[in-house]
């Protein structure tokens, strides 16, 4: 696209400012069109980032191995600098914004030397919609530029939305590995000893320096729709939430619209792609996005969400088509693989895809890999990047301007024991307490402890951009805002049995969940309180098509001990001290109140008593 076609003078003049700072060879502007991807595909192919695939295997689809150091968000490197630090809070780093502005221009300066700076206007959400927003990246990668092109609406048509005087998010990205003249560039650029990815809400900027890969990276999705945007959803009266949003069809062809946030690596993406199990004729998931939802009160009090994204940045090992044939299908072609495994076809494999992996693979590293080998042939966060356009159960109302109208929220963590399968809870403020209080067993991967239970409200832990006490508080003032409040509901899929096993048979039962989750939602089928809220007897939940599960095995997933709940409330409150004195006040309350019917209960019962 030609700068003439750019009438936004805000625009252009921050173009100009970042060109003198990072000092680029050239500057393009993306117009998002099939060719551009299609040109920049061919240009990271010549430069060794981007490998075709066999185009009879997987038309139209390329490999990208990363650096060994640059596969993943990089939490540590991840800062909120809000003009107050209590304005980050405790769950976010901080430093103040004038001294990272300065270490930033320091990193920035001449960064982009020896390369071409890509300016990527997009929009997050349908074009023209109400609830969507423009943003601006720039980067010198184009990598990050075909991503972007999947991912979001991006190029011309979010430059005409912007006009010229939009809004917009202005998101900078570098690599930070300048090119010498003549030296010759590495397939995957980064800087391997600085990274920083960096948030200043209130000029909604984001300044992005050192990785290529995924939120580091791609600046709409972690950056602009969960940090920045929840920081405009405070300030604006909505909320931006890491959850999926899907759609439930009855047979009768009600439907119904759920939006559910679990922490990274609890099958988000396939629970968004659910297909319902064998004796649920007529029942039909849809899916409107996997990752992230914007959701804003209607004129009529209904709370509705879109989905930002347009595209799927999903974790690869662990999909296959008994887990999620959705997303198969979708990864059929036109898909960008980012650190699986090349087989000797021009194929992708990873773990979890085929129970018997094939006998010889090029590894994520590029090294030749034998089953036998003890490495993983992918990398544990490796990705595909493809749009959702090619997904068979992408919901009829996706691009919807309008959203969709949600009935309930499900928030779920991944939990051996304590939470039960799924339980309503009794009103608005306990269910966002139930949401505020969820929690997660940490994987041998990321820490190195297994089964530690680290709190992840509403699962955003890493991606509120603002005081967790004000988002507590920010969630609980919906309640004065409308009476048609979704109904809260929080899920565990992961609990275990005395032998080490899960007790849940998983995918496509979760619809057995999900069903008795939608007829609540209008009364329509029973609940018999507990402690928490209100929990389904075995009757309540339909089992067809799944003769050998046992009532015994129901009771284990939804038994509450006494013990466990003992415990739980401990850890519950070491996290609100975390919180410090923005916590909301009802909280305090629903903790007493839960603590007494404990305490009741062990007074009457004994210590190993059920709740
Ligand atoms: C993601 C995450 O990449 O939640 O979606 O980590
Ligand atoms: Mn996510």
């Amino acid at each position: 696209m030609n700068v003439n076609d750019v009438h936004h003078e805000g625009l252009k003049s921050w173009v100009n400012q970042i060109v003198d700072l990072c000092q680029p060879d050239k500057v393009y502007w993306c117009d998002g069109s099939e060719n551009e991807y299609q040109d920049l595909c061919n240009l990271l192919v010549r430069q060794g980032t981007l490998k075709p695939l066999n185009p009879h295997k997987r038309p139209n689809s390329f490999l990208a191995l990363s650096d060994p150091s640059d596969v993943a968000r990089v939490e540590d490197k991840t800062f909120v600098c809000s003009q107050k630090p209590e304005d980050a809070g405790p769950t976010n780093n901080w430093v103040d914004p004038k001294e990272m502005k300065t270490k930033l221009n320091g990193l920035f300066r001449g960064c982009m030397k020896g390369r071409t700076l890509y300016v990527v206007p997009f929009c997050m959400g349908p074009l023209g919609s109400p609830l969507s927003k423009l943003g601006v990246e720039l980067t010198e990668s184009p990598y990050v530029a075909v991503s972007m092109k999947i991912m979001t609406r991006m190029g011309a048509k979010a430059l005409r939305q912007l006009g010229a005087d939009g809004d917009f998010v202005k998101c900078l990205h570098s690599v930070g590995q300048p090119l010498l003249p003549g030296q010759k560039d590495a397939p995957w650029p980064c800087n391997k000893e600085q990274k920083y990815i960096v948030h200043f809400p209130e000029e909604e900027s984001i300044w992005s320096f050192g990785s290529g890969y995924g939120g580091n990276a791609l600046l709409g999705k972690k950056c602009f729709a969960l940090r920045i945007a929840s920081t405009m959803g405070r300030d604006q009266g909505w909320l931006a939430e890491h959850m999926l949003i899907l759609g439930v069809e009855s047979p009768q062809k009600e439907k119904k619209y759920v939006a559910a946030a679990f922490p990274s690596a609890c099958g988000k993406t396939n629970f968004a792609m659910l297909i319902p199990p064998k004796g649920f004729d007529g029942w039909k998931v849809t899916t409107v996005g996997d990752d992230i939802a914007w959701i804003r009160l209607d004129s009529e009090g209904r709370l509705r969400a879109i989905n930002p994204e347009a595209g799927f940045f999903g974790v690869a090992p662990g999909t296959s088509a008994k887990t999620n044939p959705n997303a198969m299908k979708t990864l059929s072609r036109n898909t960008i693989f980012t650190n699986v495994a090349l087989t000797d076809e021009g194929d992708v494999w990873w773990e979890g895809m085929t129970e018997t992996p094939p006998s010889h693979l090029i590894d994520w590293q590029g090294q030749d890999w034998t089953p036998d080998c003890g490495r993983p042939a992918a990398h544990p966060n490796a990705r595909f990047t493809v749009s959702a356009t090619q997904c068979p159960s992408l919901d009829s109302q996706f691009d919807n301007p309008e959203g969709v109208p949600l009935s309930a929220f499900i928030f779920g963590g991944r939990r051996a024991d304590t939470i039960p399968l799924v339980c309503e809870s009794r009103d608005w403020k306990s269910g966002v307490y139930m949401a505020a209080t969820t929690g997660s067993e940490t994987t041998a991967a990321a820490t190195g402890a297994v089964g530690v239970v680290r709190r992840d409200p509403m699962a955003m832990l890493p991606f509120c951009g603002y005081n967790m006490g004000d988002y507590f508080n920010h969630w609980v003032s919906f309640e004065s805002k409308t009476s048609r409040l979704p109904k809260i509901f929080c899920v565990n899929w992961f609990r275990k049995g005395t032998n080490g096993k899960f007790l849940w048979p998983g995918f496509g039962d979760n619809m057995r969940v999900l069903k008795w989750i939608f007829e609540r939602v209008d009364g329509k089928t029973s609940a018999t309180e507990n402690v928490l809220g209100w929990s389904p007897e075995f009757h309540d939940l339909d089992w067809s098509g799944l003769e050998s599960f046992s009532e015994e095995t129901f009771e284990k997933l939804m038994t509450l001990e006494l013990a466990h709940w003992e415990q739980e409330l401990k850890s519950q409150e070491e996290f609100f001290n975390k919180i410090g004195s923005r916590l909301p006040k009802v909280f305090s309350e629903i903790q007493s109140s839960l603590k007494e019917k404990l305490s009741n209960i062990s007074e009457s019962q004994g210590p190993n008593a059920h709740v």
